[in-house]
């Protein structure tokens, strides 16, 4: 049902814990499930040199947040922002559809991480993400704001 890959970095995360001097923050949520991703990243001109998560959630949840961080370290902001759920997905060998949906939290997180980096530094905004998303549930704002590139979430 899982592939060995998502196995791995369930039982073996990489990249788990904060960085206190982070360049930019983002804290993402599924209003459905529950879970909330935390993402942190620490980024010297332009470059993403470290990238940290915390994730209280499912096991697919914790599996793509550590691909995500393994995804977007070394990378520049653009290159960042072009990986997508899929590309995560990918990575780790695919998820069971149901679990398609934890994909798009890393994929929010990372995007609130670099919007929070570019809001403080002057940039223009990831177009992904406008504001707080409310996904997380905890204001109800809203839910997630788009859904997973592919088909068979839920
Ligand atoms: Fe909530 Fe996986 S079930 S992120």
């Amino acid at each position: 049902m899982y592939s060995e890959k998502v196995m791995d970095h369930f039982a073996n995360p990489r990249n788990v814990g904060e960085i206190e001097d982070a360049d930019g923050v983002g804290q993402v949520g599924n209003a459905k499930c529950g879970d909330i991703m935390k993402m942190y990243l620490k980024i010297e001109d332009g470059i993403i040199k470290d990238a940290k998560f915390k994730t209280f959630g499912c096991g697919a949840a914790v599996a793509t947040s550590s691909m995500a961080t393994e995804l977007i370290i070394g990378k520049t902001i653009k290159e960042a922002e072009q990986i997508t759920n899929k590309a995560v997905l990918e990575a780790l060998d695919g998820l069971p559809p149901v679990k398609v949906h934890c994909s798009v939290l890393a994929e929010e997180a990372i995007a609130a991480a670099l919007n929070d980096y570019k809001m403080k530094n002057g940039l223009d905004e990831d177009i992904r993400y406008q504001g707080c998303s409310g996904c997380c549930g905890s204001c109800g704002s809203r839910e997630m704001h788009h859904e997973p590139e592919i088909d068979g979430d839920e």
